[in-house]
């Protein structure tokens, strides 16, 4: 029996996790034979809806749960935690972009940065779910300078996997048939979404479709779908982030899939001339527990003007959050 693997979920009574959690703890993100620990943390006025969540996990009986454990503070939620899913923090409502939400949600993740820093292991893997994703991991990172700082991450899984729903639809093809997708840039309205290397079936994905419609159509679609569902449900997307959660974490921590790429937000280390240290989102191959940044993609210029459009509002956006580091 393989040792538990101690896992910090923050924001553990809302929506997101309700989906979230019962999917890690029945052992799809980390496998049928790893045992977890599961570190629920909530703020303090939330803390029984967290109980009544953990009452659940229990009565699931999931065998892979060895001890749950629900908190109001975070030095107990992060000790020796060695992946950290960062969901807690407030969602945008309808008329809303994420960046909107980093005056209040830079603060949450500037103090559980420093909280981080000092109790939880210094090879924990952190995916920041919290919008806006890619400033706040920033901001922890910031405030954690004696954690691994390649494994401070965001989450755009979600965008991926909806740009390989959105081309599956168009070219009348089979999901698993599409791989080498990318979605480069911010968790934001500017982010990327690139179908340059994508390929359907093992032929180019440009050949498929046309090209008015990858710049017109798939690449907005995909870049505003979280506010569509919002508009749609009166918040935000939950089921389909706590399954891109799982995704960004499984491929972690167990290796994607070969010959295909997942797309993260991961410190950048120059690549693609994005400035280093801002969390960017690139195409990357996981394996053995790491992951690497896709090199030597010759981007259009197109893509590359775009590309840029969502550093510098990344830039930005850590201007706004000066004082939180
Ligand atoms: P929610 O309001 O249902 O749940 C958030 C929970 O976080 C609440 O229970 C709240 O009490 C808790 N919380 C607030 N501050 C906290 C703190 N300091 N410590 C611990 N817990 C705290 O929201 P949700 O729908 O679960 O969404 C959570 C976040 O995820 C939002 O910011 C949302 O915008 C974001 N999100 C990101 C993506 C993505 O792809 N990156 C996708 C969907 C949602
Ligand atoms: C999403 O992409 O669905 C989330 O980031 C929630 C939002 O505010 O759009």
């Amino acid at each position: 029996m393989k040792q538990p693997v101690r896992v910090t979920v923050t924001g553990a009574a809302g929506q997101i996790c309700y989906s979230l959690l019962f999917r890690i703890a029945s052992g799809e993100m980390l496998g049928n034979d790893q045992p977890v620990i599961l570190n629920l943390l909530e703020i303090t006025p939330a803390l029984k809806v967290c109980e009544a969540v953990a009452m659940e996990l229990n009565d699931c009986a999931f065998p892979l749960v060895k001890d749950i454990v629900v908190t109001d503070d975070p030095a107990v939620a992060f000790k020796d935690s060695q992946i950290g899913l960062m969901v807690g923090a407030k969602p945008r409502g309808p008329g809303m972009e994420r960046k909107d939400l980093i005056a209040d949600n830079g603060k949450i993740f500037s103090s559980l940065g420093k909280v981080i820093n000092e109790v939880a292991d210094k090879n924990i893997k952190i995916c920041v779910v919290g919008n806006p994703a890619n400033t706040n991991a920033f901001i922890l990172a910031a405030n954690a300078p004696s954690i691994n700082q390649r494994n401070i991450t965001a989450l755009t899984r979600l965008d991926h996997n909806r740009a390989l729903y959105q081309l599956a639809e168009k070219s009348g093809s089979d999901i698993a048939e599409i791989k080498k997708m990318i979605i480069w840039g911010n968790h934001s309205v500017t982010q990327v979404p690139d179908i340059a290397f994508a390929t359907v079936a093992g032929d180019a994905a440009a050949d498929k479709v046309d090209a008015a419609w990858a710049k017109d159509d798939f690449m907005p679609t995909v870049a505003k779908r979280g506010a569509a569902v919002i508009a749609a449900r009166g918040s935000s997307s939950a089921a389909s982030a706590a399954n891109a959660v799982l995704d960004h974490m499984r491929d972690w921590c167990l290796g994607s899939e070969s010959g295909d790429w997942v797309s993260m937000a991961v410190p950048s280390d120059g690549s693609y001339g994005v400035e280093k240290g801002l969390i960017y989102s690139y195409p990357v191959v996981c394996k053995d527990g790491d992951y690497e940044i896709v090199q030597g993609l010759e981007v259009s210029d197109f893509i590359k003007g775009k590309m840029d459009e969502s550093e510098q509002e990344l830039k930005e956006e850590r201007e706004a959050v000066a004082d939180l580091f």
